[in-house]
């Protein structure tokens, strides 16, 4: 098995992302040309969780995703699928509690987590709706989601730009760096099937999130999208002016 298809069958998909385990990490590094240190960045500030607190790391693979939170004292689950994913990250973070699960139905109690995250992880899974609920489910009101994820640059030359690397130059430089160029083939489709920044806003408020905004980072390579579980006592810092600004913003682009 060398690539999943776009159907994205959770056995391919798994199977793909053991098999580029051992590597990912590296060539993750060179691909985004070493722009995924800030992205991680700034969705740990998203998520802005505290000490004591605890989140669920969706899809976090070997765990690179987890690590930000674990440094910082947080109580972070790293969930994963892929066995050869989780073995990776397990090797190198002994002290990260990787639990194996399937996004679509997790081993996870209602109301468990203070915020739930997923990057880079949510195009992969079969039926994204069905995570986003059950994200939802396990984080307590009033609790956050933050996904990054790729996304659609905003603007035409740039977004054409980035199409011909995709198509193109990622999976040239894949074949040379990568155990399995064509998991990169996979990774360029599945970008360009992913809905853009509106739409996957729109798919987080039907999955009954509420508060959604998002931002775009490098004019839209990627989006972090945020929000909130209703039900929650508005957070003391979020005086009535900055919850004002945020409503406004909501599902458009917070640049
Ligand atoms: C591109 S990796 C992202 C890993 C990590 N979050 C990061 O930022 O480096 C995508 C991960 O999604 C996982 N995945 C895909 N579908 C899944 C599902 N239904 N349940 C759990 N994990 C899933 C894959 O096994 C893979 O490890």
């Amino acid at each position: 098995m060398n690539r999943a298809s776009l159907e994205k069958r959770p056995d391919e998909v798994a199977a793909m992302f053991d098999g580029v385990a051992p590597r990912y990490d590296v060539v993750n590094d060179v691909l985004s040309l070493g722009q995924t240190h800030r992205w991680r960045r700034l969705v740990v500030q998203a998520v802005g969780a505290e000490p004591g607190q605890r989140v669920l790391d969706l899809a976090a693979g070997t765990g690179t995703s987890s690590e930000p939170y674990a440094d910082n004292g947080i109580d972070v689950v790293a969930c994963d699928f892929s066995l050869g994913m989780l073995t990776v990250g397990k090797r190198r973070r002994p002290d990260i509690n990787f639990v194996a699960g399937d996004a679509t139905n997790l081993p996870f109690a209602d109301n468990s987590f203070d915020a739930s995250t997923i990057s880079f992880g949510l195009r992969n899974v079969n039926e994204p709706r069905r995570a986003l609920e059950e994200m939802l489910r396990v984080t307590k009101p009033g609790g956050r989601l933050v996904i990054a994820e790729f996304s659609q640059p905003t603007v035409a030359l740039w977004r054409n730009l980035y199409t011909e690397y995709l198509m193109r130059a990622l999976p040239a430089i894949a074949e040379k760096v990568s155990s399995n160029p064509d998991a990169y083939v996979y990774l360029a489709e599945s970008i360009r099937a992913w809905p853009n920044q509106d739409e996957l806003a729109a798919w987080i408020t039907g999955s009954g999130w509420g508060e959604v905004a998002y931002r775009n980072l490098n004019g839209g390579i990627v989006a972090i999208h945020r929000a909130v579980k209703p039900g929650g006592t508005p957070r003391p810092s979020a005086a009535p002016a900055a919850r004002a600004r945020l409503r406004r913003r909501s599902t458009r682009a917070v640049n």
